[in-house]
């Protein structure tokens, strides 16, 4: 805990008990700031336009999840684009609102983190995809798809390019979380569904061709 002390002053984190408890009690590697140019990325352009690695806390990843159970429609995929040691997807793993759980990041480092932490607690519908979100396509099916600050417009951009269609066809919703470029959602035909400011998640769907 005290470790993080430092990353606390650059990043502002603050990892609270909870967070610690939940990596200590279940003996996960999950809380830290890995900076950019330590996520193991050798694309440029990508790396460039990234965040830094930071867990959701367990708090507002439980709000997350309840907020988008209470939206009243099945998910049959949670995706977490930009997965990191992949907390998110055990919270979602662990929810059991999903048939399965799909984590991408394109550091492989951090991915190789994420496989551990999810195969120590022993989690069957969950798994690991070490690539590039911009160019990412997902699965068929209603997902959540989960993005928690990981890169800047661009890369959103490209990554809500590329899977237009599947947007169209499946309904999926976007729960975004430190949602500081959701006008990149509204310029792709998105709709906010409902924001908390406090919280600064949102949630987001295709609007429907009409
Ligand atoms: C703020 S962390 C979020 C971690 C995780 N979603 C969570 O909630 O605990 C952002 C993550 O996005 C990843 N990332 C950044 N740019 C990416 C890209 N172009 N493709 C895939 N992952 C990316 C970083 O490696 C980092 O792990």
């Amino acid at each position: 805990m005290f470790s993080l002390l430092p990353w606390r002053k650059r990043y502002g984190y603050q990892p609270g008990f909870e967070d610690f408890l939940f990596e200590t009690f279940h003996g996960l590697d999950l809380e830290s700031i890995v900076p950019r140019e330590d996520l193991g990325v050798e694309r440029q352009r990508s790396a460039a336009n990234a965040t830094y690695y930071q867990p959701i806390s367990c708090r507002n990843m439980r709000f997350v999840l309840r907020e988008a159970g209470k939206l009243g429609s099945h998910f049959q995929h949670f995706v977490d684009i930009g997965s990191g040691k992949g907390k998110a997807c055990i919270f979602a793993a662990r929810s059991g609102m999903f048939a399965a759980v799909t984590g991408v990041d394109f550091s492989a480092p951090l991915t190789a983190i994420a496989l551990k932490n999810a195969r120590h607690l022993g989690l069957k519908n969950i798994n690991f995809d070490c690539r590039d979100a911009a160019d990412y396509l997902l699965p068929p099916g209603k997902c959540l798809v989960f993005l928690y600050n990981p890169f800047d417009e661009i890369i959103l951009d490209a990554f809500l390019r590329r899977n237009r269609q599947h947007f169209l066809i499946h309904s999926s919703i976007i729960a975004y979380a430190h949602d500081g470029h959701r006008g990149v959602l509204q310029n792709n035909g998105f709709e906010l569904i409902s924001r908390f400011e406090a919280r600064k998640v949102s949630f987001h769907r295709m609007r429907p061709i009409s």
